[in-house]
């Protein structure tokens, strides 16, 4: 839902866009809307937790595309099951996808934005990688906070590289996610929020256009959160 709105915003910047989902259906349905307007719009169906299908990911885009300058990271799972019956299972689920594919793809990107010496690494946290989780389950609230500081070793390590890598925090956004909430929770941080509102998937893009941007160049291991004022820091 999020990558959509980041895919449509950087389209509309001028960007050539390779989007990657492991749900083939939904890219097919997705890029045959994306190419009506736009013949910049590519799409690769890969589960990015399979360390070997990463690597072949980045060969591709580099083939059909000969660079890669801004890796968005906008992938994810989400679970609410109480921390007691909680299975290792799930745990280890939603850390592969929602941390150790993070990992993959930054490693793999960074190499290649190493080599060209720029680069931009864009990570999607969560609010509740920083607060323990409003509606999230142990295992989605710590990947988040290992999202973040994923973002912070990568940001002291690729210093100097020309690669910038930074993380932003979105609050609850209206989107399948945030309905799959237990009963009654939506409604509970709606009534906290100051500017009223759930956040749109386009202001989650947003944040991402600006990271993208020239007028980010300066911003490094930073989070940026975009929460309608629902925690501040
Ligand atoms: N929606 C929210 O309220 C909210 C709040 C805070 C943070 N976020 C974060 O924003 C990001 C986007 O969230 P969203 O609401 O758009 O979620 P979404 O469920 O609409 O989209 C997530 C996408 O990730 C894809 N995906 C899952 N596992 C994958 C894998 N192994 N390989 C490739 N693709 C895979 C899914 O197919 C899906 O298209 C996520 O990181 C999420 O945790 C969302």
């Amino acid at each position: 839902m999020i990558g959509r709105a980041c895919v449509g915003a950087l389209l509309a910047e001028g960007a050539t866009v390779v989007v990657v989902d492991r749900d083939e259906n939904a890219l097919r349905t997705a890029a045959t809307a994306w190419q009506e307007t736009s013949r910049r719009v590519l799409t690769l169906a890969v589960d990015v937790t399979d360390e070997p299908a990463v690597l072949r990911m980045v060969d591709e885009v580099q083939k059909q595309t000969g660079r890669l300058d801004v890796l968005v990271n906008c992938l994810g799972v989400f679970q609410a099951t109480p921390i007691d019956e909680l299975s290792l299972d799930d745990w280890q689920h939603v850390l592969d996808i929602n941390l150790t594919s993070i990992f993959l793809c930054c490693r793999a990107a960074a190499r290649v934005m190493k080599g060209q010496g720029s680069g931009r690494i864009i990570n999607l946290g969560s609010l509740a990688g920083r607060v323990g989780g409003l509606a999230a389950g142990a295992n989605y609230s710590v990947s988040k906070a290992g999202v973040i500081c994923l973002t912070k070793s990568l940001a002291r390590a690729l210093g100097g590289t020309g690669i910038t890598v930074n993380t932003i925090n979105p609050g609850p956004v209206d989107s399948p996610m945030v309905d799959a909430w237990p009963p009654g929770k939506k409604e509970e941080q709606l009534a906290r929020i100051p500017l009223g509102r759930l956040g749109r998937p386009q202001d989650i893009a947003g944040a991402v256009v600006f990271l993208a941007s020239d007028a980010a160049s300066y911003i490094h291991g930073a989070q940026i959160d975009v929460n309608g004022g629902l925690e501040m820091s």
